[in-house]
């Protein structure tokens, strides 16, 4: 397929990669999508990987000029419970990563994305319906490596005229990764709980309300957000994206709808403390008008598309 397009994805095997890079096959071509893995990799993928390390910058020079890149979604990442656990390492991976890509981009012309997240807010932002303008003083190291992103994300782009588009994800829910070590994660696992065991031990309190995401839609948006034509996007910090809000009390009525007689335990840890910093809704109006934003998939859908596609994973396991 001749699409003028060569696409580097980093975190190819993460959550939101998983999901990602088989929608971008289809869409560009499959020989057009270079994933690069450090360790996790699913031995069905049939496309082309490179083993390596990104925050080596020789190594993704090297992959660039191989491959006469185009494009990088740069998700590699630590999440916000990891991050916790490991500030120095979120540091150097989430910002220094970035800034090497950005160099990169920078010098050999390419367009990035990269994902900003709900966690760069703080408890001093609004918890209610956030404007794409506010303040940004998040508590935990991921947080602050998502803000610190986005000023880079927008520095090159003021200063080098870098192409770098950005989306502050929500919780994002799929299936085909298992869940990353992050504080929205909850969503994802309870329903590993309820087919296993038919119960769940959830790390939040059950009203931690967090804005939530089917992966399907993230897809959607982060390629629609992609293909747009620049002189649309307004933003170059990240734009704020947005589908659904729900508590872990109203994500189990849907859990208890296709699972009857699940049990759920709540047993809150430091992950609690996390979800309270964080707003419950968000306004994603700027994104709605810029490039068209629109989600499709309600809590009920989510929770159905989950449960039936974790119930086949996990029964050809
Ligand atoms: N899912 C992420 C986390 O909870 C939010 O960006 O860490």
């Amino acid at each position: 397929m001749h699409t003028g397009k060569k696409i580097l994805v980093t975190g190819a095997f993460g959550l939101v990669g998983s999901e990602l890079i088989p929608v971008l096959m289809e869409r560009f071509g499959k020989e057009n999508i270079i994933s690069i893995a450090r360790k996790t990799i699913d031995p069905t993928f049939t496309g082309i990987v490179e083993h390596g390390d990104v925050t080596d910058s020789a190594f993704l020079r090297s992959l660039i000029e191989k491959h006469q890149i185009t494009e990088i979604y740069h998700l590699a990442g630590l999440l916000s419970a990891g991050g916790e656990k490991d500030p120095a390492t979120a540091w150097d991976v989430n910002v220094n990563g970035l800034r090497h890509v950005l160099e990169l981009a920078r010098e050999f012309n390419l367009r990035v994305f990269w994902p900003s997240s709900i966690a760069a807010f703080g408890p001093s932002t609004p918890k209610q319906d956030v404007p794409q303008h506010t303040s940004l003083e998040p508590t935990s190291m991921y947080g602050v490596t998502k803000v610190s992103g986005e000023l880079l994300c927008q520095y090159y782009n003021h200063r080098y005229g870098v192409d770098v588009r950005s989306l502050r994800f929500p919780g994002l829910n799929g299936w085909k990764a298992a869940p990353g070590d992050g504080t929205t994660e909850y969503a994802i696992h309870i329903f590993y709980g309820a087919i296993r065991n038919n119960a769940y031990t959830c790390f939040l309190k059950p009203d931690a309300t967090l804005p939530m995401m089917y992966l399907d839609d993230a897809v959607r948006g982060t390629i629609d957000l992609m293909e747009a034509p620049a002189e649309s996007i307004t933003v170059r910090t990240s734009y704020n994206f947005s589908a659904i809000s729900f508590s872990p009390a109203e994500l189990v009525a849907q859990v208890e709808r296709l699972s009857p007689g699940f049990k759920i335990t709540y047993e809150p840890d430091f992950r609690q403390k996390i979800a309270e910093s964080w707003p419950q809704t968000i306004d994603d109006s700027v994104a709605r008008r810029d490039w068209g934003w629109k989600p499709t998939f309600g809590i009920a859908e989510m929770a159905n598309e989950l449960y039936a596609h974790i119930t086949e994973k996990l029964a050809n396991e």
